[in-house]
This record gives structure tokens, sequence and C-alpha cells, in this order.
């Protein structure tokens, strides 16, 4: 059996010659989004270097505060690698996005930009509401979501960012489907996106969508890794089963899914112990690797089923009839 490895210590080369940590903290906002500072404050003394946050999230301000305290303890910006993400809501306008993230997170620039999802929301000049709705509860879009071609300028102004400032080393996307890829990359102004951000699991390998982007030389980061609130994941008995085989949590497990197979892990947690405990990795075997890939190729099942990713083009997205036919 493979001695455990390090997760920090393990980089990937992404396609615009940077690199980036295979695992990451999560920073989408429990109960009590202040919180989110001591998870950054406890993630990067345990040895994470990537933080994965969002304008949408509310908590870039929380990880600003915990930025300033490591900064202020002799850590250096250069040693952190920090995501952020321009949400639909300000499709028009990323730089406004991306300003109001880096005022928050007080630093000058971020590491990674991502267009958070391929649609475009009908809101104010400063992406409000969020997520508008009308009468009845439906989103507002400023283009259809399933024939609609705007998401492509939205991706082309993140670009810009990359092309023009100093402001993001290296750009990608995120909820991005095959259709949607090949929709986008005839349109590339000069970046293929580094990543493409989607759920993904033992539960919801999406093998074509993997090798779709490995053709084109795009990473795979998966958010989600153990099925989000509730964590289902954990509660399969073949993860329970290697958890036990190489006496490491079901967490470790679960990042271990991924990091072996070259993919990006970026689990969240209110427990500071689980995120000192995931920087820690079993090697699983081809042959285990296969078998968790096994679970979801037989039963595919997604937890993340926004309605604004109907229409996109993705397997098995409950309560999507726009993607019907695709
Ligand atoms: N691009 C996108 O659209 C998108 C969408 C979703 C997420 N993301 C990113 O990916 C990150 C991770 O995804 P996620 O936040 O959806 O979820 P996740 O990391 O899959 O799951 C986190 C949840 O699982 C619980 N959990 C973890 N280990 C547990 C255990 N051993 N026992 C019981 N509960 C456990 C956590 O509770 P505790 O807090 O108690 O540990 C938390 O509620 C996000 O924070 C965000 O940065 C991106």
């Amino acid at each position: 059996m493979a001695p455990n490895k390090i997760a920090t210590d393990i980089k990937f080369d992404l396609n615009d010659g940077n690199q980036i940590p295979a695992l990451g903290l999560g920073t989408v906002p429990p109960e009590d989004p202040s919180e989110v500072k001591q998870q950054v404050i406890t993630a990067v003394k345990a040895g994470y270097r990537l933080i994965d946050t969002a304008w949408y999230y509310g908590t870039e301000k929380y990880i600003g505060e915990a930025l300033k305290e490591l900064f202020a303890d002799g850590y250096k910006r250069e040693d952190l690698y920090i995501t952020t993400k321009v949400w639909p809501s300000l499709h028009d306008n990323p730089e406004k996005s991306l300003d109001k993230s880096l005022s928050d997170l007080g630093i000058e620039y971020v590491d990674l930009l991502l267009q958070h999802w391929p649609v475009c929301f009908k809101s104010d000049e400063n992406g409000e509401p969020a997520v508008p709705k009308d009468g009845n509860g439906n989103v507002i879009f400023d283009d259809d979501p399933a024939s609609g071609t705007k998401f492509i300028d939205f991706y082309n102004k993140i670009e810009d960012i990359k092309l023009n400032t100093n402001k993001a080393r290296s750009v990608g996307v995120s909820n991005y489907s095959i259709p949607k890829l090949k929709q986008l990359l005839p349109k590339i102004k000069k970046f293929i996106p580094v990543l493409n951000q989607i759920e993904y699991h033992p539960q919801l390998p999406q093998q074509d969508l993997v090798d779709f982007c490995q053709e084109h030389g795009i990473l795979i980061e998966a958010y989600s890794p153990v099925g989000s609130t509730g964590a289902p994941v954990l509660k399969l008995p073949y993860v329970k089963e290697l958890a036990n085989k190489y006496e490491v949590t079901v967490n470790q497990v679960a990042n271990a899914y991924h990091i072996n197979d070259g993919r990006i892990s970026i689990p969240r947690s209110s427990n500071l112990e689980r995120i000192k405990a995931n920087v820690v990795i079993p090697q699983l075997s081809k042959e285990e690797l296969k078998t968790l890939y096994q679970i979801g190729a037989d039963k595919p099942k997604r937890y993340i089923n926004d309605p604004w990713g109907y229409g996109l083009g993705f397997e098995w997205w409950e309560g999507d009839t726009l993607s019907k036919g695709e």
C-alpha cells in the first residue's frame, strides 16, 4: 500500500504556463459568514495555498480580514493562490466585479478569475439583485440561457482583464457543459480557459466532459467534492471502506479521488479539524479510482441543480427541461 501524501505539496500545470495547487479551501458562506475568516487562517497555517471564493458568496471581506492577519504573520501574497469569480449579474462589467472583490480581499490581483456561469442576468449596474426574479419566481435573464450568445462576450470581457491589466494572472470558467464549451472555444480572443470548475465527485464523474476539457488543455476543478451540504458522498459504503483501509477520513478519500487523478479539489468545512486533516490524502490505486468512478457512472446524481443551470446542456440536472434534445 503506497504511503499517504501531503496534498498541499502537489501542484498542477495550467495551459498558460502558471501552476495551481491541487487542494484548495471552498468559501461558500456557512450560517455565520464571518466564520470564514478563521477557516482561511486555519487552512493556510495547515499548508493550503489555494482559496476559492466569489463575488456572489459575500465572504470576501472575511477572507480579506484573514489575509491581513496572515500577511502580518509573515505570509506573502505570492505564497497564496486566490481565485474569485464574476457572477452573471455583472456580465456587462466583470472588471467592476473584480475591483470589488480585490477591494474586499485587500489584494491587488487574483491568481485566477473565473466566469461563474455561462449565463447573463438582467440586474442593475452594481449587479443587484444578484438573482433577479419575476413575479412567478423565475430568473430574469439578459439573454436566452439555452440559445443566447452573450455568455461569450462575458468571457471575452474577462479575457480583456488579463490582456489589459495586472489584476488577474489566469482566466477560466465554471459550470461549462460540452455544448457551451463548443460554442465558446472558436470565439476565444486569446486565452483558452485554464480550467472548468464543475460539480464533481464519485457520484457524478462526467467522463465525456472531462475528456473534452483534457483534449483542449482545460483542467478540471471539482466543486462540492463531498456532494455539498449533508456530505452525501461520504456515506457511500465504498468510500468508507477505503477510509478504513488507508486509515484516513472519508473526506480524505473524497479529495484523493480528484487529486490522484489530476483534478483540483476545493472542499469547504466549518469544522477546523476537518480542514486541517484534509492536507493528507491516501494514494488510491488505479483499480480503486475506477471503482469510485463506476459508482456515478452506474447511478449519476447531481446535488447542485440551480435553475440558472437549466438549458446549458448538462446531464442529470434536476428540473432542467430546456436542455432536452441537445
Ligand atoms: N462554481 C460554482 O458554481 C460552485 C458551486 C458550489 C461550490 N463551489 C465551490 O466549491 C466549494 C465546495 O463545495 P460545497 O461548498 O458545495 O461543498 P462540499 O465541500 O462538497 O461540502 C461541504 C459540506 O459538507 C459538510 N461535511 C464535510 N465533511 C463532513 C463530514 N465528515 N460529516 C458531515 N458533514 C460534512 C460540511 O459541513 P461542515 O461545515 O460541518 O464540515 C459542509 O456543509 C465551495 O465552498 C465553493 O468554493 C463552486
